[in-house]
């Protein structure tokens, strides 16, 4: 309504893992400041202490249960083993100990299934806590942007906000939902399996714990490598979409001025890049599987050599080895999923910042406790001392006073950029004044509501605001109680009566997305019949017929006199025919009042109003009024 500037939502680009990227390692935002963000987090879980609490025992209990499971087994493997060697020794009654490997066999079974069930709890647990903490923080946020100022929105695109509330919370709840247990299972399986393969034998354990460094070694060089590559997949990935959207959605355009085989080389260029750093980046995600079943394979070779001579020595049961075996194996991978853990929490917290950063930002100044109501609003006006800047140190009202009186037409012209609507915005409230003040009725506007004050006002701008409803619906939209005669009374007034009958479903005619079905003119009827309805004690025009023709303009405008009638009014208009008659002109330019007094008064005057409407009138009049 304010802004009329139209944000486009840039394709995102951000924030996705690269193709393969949980192998490879995407490129990882960073947080700007991650302890805090973090600890700000942190702050959000602890409201779920219990919970979560519940959840670290069921994760590491799971974990706990399932590493027993080797050790047991391993038990079955030398039962077997001792079996075997006894019958090709020969000993007398020597035979396979069925019965323990059967018992062997059903604990484990009772381990793994309740490391199962233990798991299952933790993840219906936690499912249920990181809901909850984002369902609260969604509402915060929705809250939040519903108490920021229109000025925070003027500097964000709508990507950006939207981004904020979805991809960014989403980010956050995956994290707590699999990160955070998942971490809670690898610590307790490194540990819990460091302790095992130490009770087996120490000398295999020192084995594999030389091994492993050079396993993290790998790893690291790998993702390091790679997520160069990564990022600059990414980068050109986005540069790709842009590039096509642009290209598609200027399509005429393009046409038009003949850049076909230009745009074409163009993503050609961006393309060939693309698909440079593309199978770099493929590659070295691809490589890392291999790599590191090599340096394992090594270990593997290492643990079967040393543990063949320590059973041939009857320093070790064989199945210790098998259990050995199956946990050096079962080593690599929680220390892999920890590596990655920490560029998953990296994310995360860089997440939470940006949704942080937007709870943090200032807030419209809140209403009164004590609101002034007006019961009989009259429509005086009174700016006392006003300035203004949408940023600080550029002000663009400078001391602005003004005195309306009730029922006067006052006009606003001066070239564009000179601060006419921005002076609507400081009417509404929709910006807050930077020194003086705003009257309505003598009362300070921040002494009132925003609700009770917008009500008071009507406007009809340049953009003519529909929905996708029925003409009825549209007419209506703020007056929620209105009769279809009432509805009808202000189209006759507003003189849309005539062409809605003319429409096949008359007042019930479904308006599209974008009312295309109507004219321009037409819409703007709608827009002064919806205003009529209103009834407002204040009426602001803001360029309401700028984007017609100057015949359509002379169809309005006596549907633009009607509504004008018995209120205070506010005119803003480029064509300055529009505004002869009004009993104040303001002549603006760089947000101060230049001229100010009635048409022939400045023509008299023979100043800034007068050049701007002679240069309008010599050559335009001739089409410029239609009537
Ligand atoms: N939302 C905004 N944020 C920052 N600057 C703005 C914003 N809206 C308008 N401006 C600037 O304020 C000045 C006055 O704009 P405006 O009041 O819209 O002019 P006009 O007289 O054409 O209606 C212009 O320089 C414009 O660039
Ligand atoms: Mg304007």
């Amino acid at each position: 309504m304010s802004n009329q500037q139209s944000k486009s939502s840039r394709p995102s680009v951000r924030g996705g893992r690269g193709p393969g990227g949980m192998h490879g390692g995407g490129p990882i935002e960073k947080a700007k400041n991650f302890k805090e963000s973090f600890k700000r987090l942190v702050r959000y879980l602890s409201k779920k202490r219990g919970p979560i609490l519940f959840v670290f025992f069921m994760a590491a209990g799971s974990a706990v249960f399932a590493i027993v499971g080797p050790k047991m087994l391993g038990k079955a493997t030398t039962k077997i083993f001792e079996g075997l060697q006894g019958k090709m020794m020969g000993i007398p009654g020597a035979a396979i100990d069925f019965a323990g490997i059967g018992q062997i066999i059903l604990i484990v079974l009772g381990l793994y299934l309740i490391s199962a069930f233990l798991g299952y709890i933790q993840q219906y647990v936690m499912a249920g806590v990181s809901q909850n903490i984002v369902y609260d923080m969604r509402n915060e946020v929705k809250n939040k942007l519903s108490r920021l100022p229109l000025k925070y929105f003027d500097t964000k695109t709508h990507g950006e906000i939207l981004s904020r509330v979805t991809n960014d919370i989403d980010t956050i709840s995956n994290t707590l939902q699999q990160s955070l247990t998942q971490v809670i299972t690898a610590f307790t399986t490194i540990i819990g399996v460091t302790i095992m393969m130490f009770t087996i034998s120490w000398i295999m354990t020192l084995v594999t714990l030389i091994v492993l460094p050079m396993v993290m070694v790998i790893a690291q060089g790998v993702i390091k490598r790679s997520q160069k590559y990564f990022k600059g997949q990414q980068k050109e990935i986005g540069k790709i979409n842009g590039h096509v959207e642009e290209m598609y959605s200027g399509h005429s355009i393009v046409k038009a001025f003949s850049k076909e085989e230009k745009t074409i080389e163009q993503f050609d260029e961006i393309n060939e890049r693309l698909y440079n750093v593309g199978w770099k980046a493929q590659f070295m995600s691809g490589i890392m599987m291999p790599l590191m079943n090599v340096v394992n394979n090594f270990s593997y070779v290492v643990v079967s050599v040393v543990g063949g001579i320590l059973v041939i020595n009857g320093r070790l049961a064989i199945g210790d080895v098998q259990a050995f075996i199956q946990y050096s194996r079962s080593f690599t991978q929680p220390i892999a999923q920890t590596a990655q853990i920490a560029n998953v929490m990296q994310s995360a917290v860089a997440a939470a910042e940006r949704v942080f950063e937007v709870l943090d930002e200032a807030e419209m100044i809140e209403d009164t406790k004590n609101p002034t109501v007006i019961e009989m609003p009259k429509g005086a006006v009174q700016f006392d001392g006003v300035s203004f800047g949408y940023d600080e140190g550029v002000t663009i009202i400078k001391d602005m006073n003004l005195n309306v009186r009730p029922g006067e037409v006052i006009a606003i012209v001066g070239p564009t950029g000179a601060g006419k609507t921005t002076l609507v915005n400081l009417l509404m409230r929709f910006y807050e004044v930077d020194s003086g003040t705003i009257r309505v009725d003598g009362v300070d506007i921040r002494d009132m509501t925003r609700h009770d004050l917008r009500s008071m006002f009507g406007m009809v701008l340049q953009d003519t605001w529909l929905y996708n409803g029925t003409i009825k619906e549209n007419i209506a939209y703020g007056v929620d109680d209105a009769t279809d005669e009432e509805i009808t009374a202000a189209a006759k007034i507003a003189h849309a009566d005539h062409f809605i009958r003319t429409l096949p479903d008359g007042y019930d005619t479904v308006l599209n997305e974008e009312a295309t079905n109507i004219s321009q003119g037409q819409k703007q009827l709608l827009t002064i019949a919806r205003a009529l309805l209103a009834d407002p004690t204040i009426l602001i025009l803001d360029e309401a017929t700028s984007s017609v023709d100057t015949r359509t303009e002379a169809y309005i405008q006596n549907g633009m006199i009607e509504l004008m009638k018995g209120r205070t009014n506010f005119v803003i208009a480029h064509r300055l025919s529009t505004i002869r008659d009004a009993s104040t002109i303001l002549v603006m330019n760089d947000g101060e009042v230049i001229e100010q007094g009635n048409h022939q008064y400045l023509m008299d005057k023979n100043g800034f109003y007068a050049d701007l409407y002679n240069s309008q009138f010599t050559g335009a009049d001739l089409t410029g009024r239609a009537s």
